[in-house]
């Protein structure tokens, strides 16, 4: 689902919010953005940028994910699993919208790139998805903020030993990239996926929803055909100064050493809407948690029956996880708070409850550990394991690995006659409107 079928999606479900006024994106968008952080947002003019638009919360919220694949929301980590165990090649067209507008010049400074917090760094893209080929495994998209430095270079966070950086570090020229910004919600969600080095995640895109592609014009790259706007360039090996940039935490990332991106050629849609994704705000969280329910569920299903994953946002969609299991052994439960670690290596706190808790809502995962659990008898604890480098409270230590202690809370009743007094009463369900309520 593309950025333009979204928001007629949203429009027609009444879940768009839609901002005629014009906007600032220095400080004021963003500020926008905070305030209805988890909706969708269509802004309408943004100052000093007379025809753009630009769109937030395409990711906000679990049900744009589960219209973008047309499934239902607790099936969409099972779409993910079968599009990571099934990619499918896309292809290319020789006609795409996202180069129905070629610039004559390149000037970052004329595009709406918001600058978020006073503190920050300086203007971002949050949203831009960069696909490059390395030389061994072939072509990689993902996720980089771009900090603008002036009219044709960014600087661009590269995680170490992620895709990007490894292809990066093995070239000593310049690595071509193509950076594609408001890609369709499938391809979002393929770039924040981590799957073997050498599969295309484009490929895993077009097997969760239809992805066609076109061809760059001036490097030898791919990217989604239906974008709204794309830069094409090089990422150098010239570092400098990026940051600071607010992180998935919602805390201050530090100022790093990194490397110099120069765009060569911009194109775009007619009538371009930019896509603002918020730091640390639930389309963040979305894209980075979502991915990672998948390896979880794999990995916990290999050791007992698993039925759902819930990567939380209170946890910053990163670092808490809650495992939904069928418990069929005594242990299962500590079984599972062990795999699920496996599953996800930044986990740092899980819970696992019964099929009978909703794993979307956080009271009744409450109740589940405030009824079912003791902490002498179903807590696992395990000092000094391998962390988030994300986490402010651990261990962090130059040129080495994150250190943390994990937790995992066994919130499961026991099995069998022991059950009784665990299980929730439940009231029949009535109709309301039979009562003159509306809801
Ligand atoms: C919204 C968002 C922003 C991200 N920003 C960055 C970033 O600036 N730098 C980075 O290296 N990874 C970033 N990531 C993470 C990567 O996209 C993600 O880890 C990806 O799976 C890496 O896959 P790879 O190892 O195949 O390259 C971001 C992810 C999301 C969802």
């Amino acid at each position: 689902m593309n950025v333009r079928s979204f928001i007629t999606w949203a429009g027609e479900k009444g879940a768009l919010i839609e901002i005629e006024r014009a906007v600032d994106p220095h400080l004021e968008l963003a500020r926008v953005m905070c305030a209805l952080d988890g909706q969708a947002v269509l802004f309408h003019a943004l100052t000093g940028f007379s025809g753009w638009r630009a769109v937030a919360g395409v990711c906000a919220r679990r049900e744009h994910f589960a219209a973008a694949l047309g499934c239902a929301v607790p099936d969409v980590i099972h779409r993910m699993a079968d599009a990571l165990a099934h990619p499918s090649l896309p292809p290319v067209l020789d006609y795409g919208p996202c180069q129905e507008v070629t610039e004559e010049r390149v000037d970052l400074t004329r595009l709406p790139i918001p600058r978020y917090h006073p503190d920050d760094g300086g203007r971002y893209v949050t949203a831009g998805v960069a696909v490059i080929k390395d030389p061994d495994f072939g072509r990689n998209i993902s996720f980089h903020r771009l900090m603008v430095l002036d009219e044709t270079r960014f600087a661009a966070r590269l995680v170490e030993g992620r895709g990007t950086h490894t292809a990066w570090g093995k070239v000593t020229g310049d690595l071509p990239v193509a950076i594609a910004i408001d890609c369709p919600i499938q391809v979002l969600l393929a770039a924040a996926m981590s799957p073997p080095k050498d599969v295309d995640e484009l490929s895993i895109a077009h097997a969760l929803a239809p992805t066609p592609l076109m061809r760059c014009q001036t490097v030898d790259l791919e990217v989604p055909a239906e974008a709204e706007l794309i830069f094409e360039g090089r990422i150098t090996h010239t570092l400098t100064e990026e940051g600071p940039f607010p992180d998935l935490t919602g805390t201050m990332d530090i100022v790093r050493r990194q490397p110099v991106v120069i765009i060569d050629r911009i194109t775009h849609r007619r009538d371009p809407i930019f896509h603002a994704l918020l730091p640390g705000g639930m389309e963040h969280k979305n894209l980075m948690g979502m991915p990672r329910e998948p390896t979880i569920f794999a990995a916990v299903n290999e050791v007992c029956r698993c039925t759902g994953v819930h990567v939380t946002p209170g946890g910053t969609s990163w670092l808490h996880a809650v495992v939904q299991i069928e418990k069929q052994h005594r242990e299962d439960g500590r079984r599972a708070i062990w795999a699920a670690f496996r599953g996800h290596s930044s986990l740092k706190h899980v819970v696992v409850v019964d099929t009978d808790v909703d794993l979307y809502d956080p009271a009744d995962v409450e109740w589940a550990i405030a009824t079912r659990f003791q902490a002498d008898r179903d807590l696992v604890v395990l000092t000094d394991q391998p962390g988030s480098s994300l986490d402010p409270s651990a261990t962090q230590t130059p040129g080495q690995k994150t250190r943390t202690t994990k937790m995992g809370l066994d919130a499961t009743a026991p099995l069998g006659k022991a059950r009784q007094g665990y299980e929730k009463v439940r009231y029949g369900s009535v109709d309301l409107g039979q009562y003159g309520i509306k809801r």
